[in-house]
């Protein structure tokens, strides 16, 4: 199973200069519970984004070109195909950024866990890829309102891939399938 778990702006913004956007205790809170006890994977700039580097009780797997890369406390693979090929059938994958490696995960996520927070950064570079809603389907809101701890509104939002954009993999790499019967003709 592979998830993206991402917290967007209203214009799909996720970072500035290698930093979140918007401090939402509660985004991280929620993020924590989710991915802990699971496997997360994400781009070399993100892990080392992170304060404390490798995130506890979750198995870390950061994605480099780089051959001569070590980090305590985290597996370094050389694409995102072979970190995906070296996790088992049965393990929670969560794919957890940044914005080039949500772009190549797209294609092969089955749910997308997302933050939409409502409100737009004054600047950003890192963007997530736009959820088209013939692919995602929405399975369930959780709406919060702003409040002392929390700048602005957010919903914690869950899409599901729908049953015809189905994920092939083939020994020529892995692709998304349109199997809809508009697509056929
Ligand atoms: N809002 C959110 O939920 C959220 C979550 C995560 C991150 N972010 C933000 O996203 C931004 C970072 O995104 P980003 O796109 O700049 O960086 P990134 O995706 O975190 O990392 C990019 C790096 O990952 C490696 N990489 C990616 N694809 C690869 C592949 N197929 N094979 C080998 N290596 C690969 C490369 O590392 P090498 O250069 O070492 O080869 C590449 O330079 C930051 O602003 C961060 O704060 C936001």
């Amino acid at each position: 199973m592979i998830s993206i778990i991402a917290a967007i702006d209203q214009n799909n913004a996720l970072g500035f200069k290698n930093q979140l956007l918007f401090y939402l205790p509660a985004d991280l809170k929620h993020f924590k519970t989710l991915t802990t006890g699971h496997t997360i994977v994400m781009g070399r700039k993100t892990f080392e984004s992170l304060p404390k580097g490798a995130l506890p009780n979750r198995r870390n797997i950061v994605i480099s070109t780089r051959k001569d890369l070590a980090y305590p406390g985290a597996e370094v693979f050389h694409s995102l195909k072979e970190a995906l090929a070296n996790c088992s059938e049965d393990e929670k994958v969560y794919i957890i950024g940044g914005a080039s490696v949500y772009r190549q995960a797209m294609p092969l996520a089955d749910e997308l866990c997302m933050t939409l927070i409502e409100d737009s950064a004054p600047e950003a570079d890192a963007f997530f890829p736009s959820i088209d809603p013939e692919i995602w389907e929405e399975k369930s809101r959780e709406f919060h309102q702003a409040d002392e701890k929390h700048p602005c509104n957010f919903a914690f939002v869950n899409y599901e891939r729908r049953c015809n954009h189905s994920v092939t993999i083939s020994t020529s790499g892995i692709a998304s399938t349109d199997s809809s019967p508009s697509s056929e003709g």
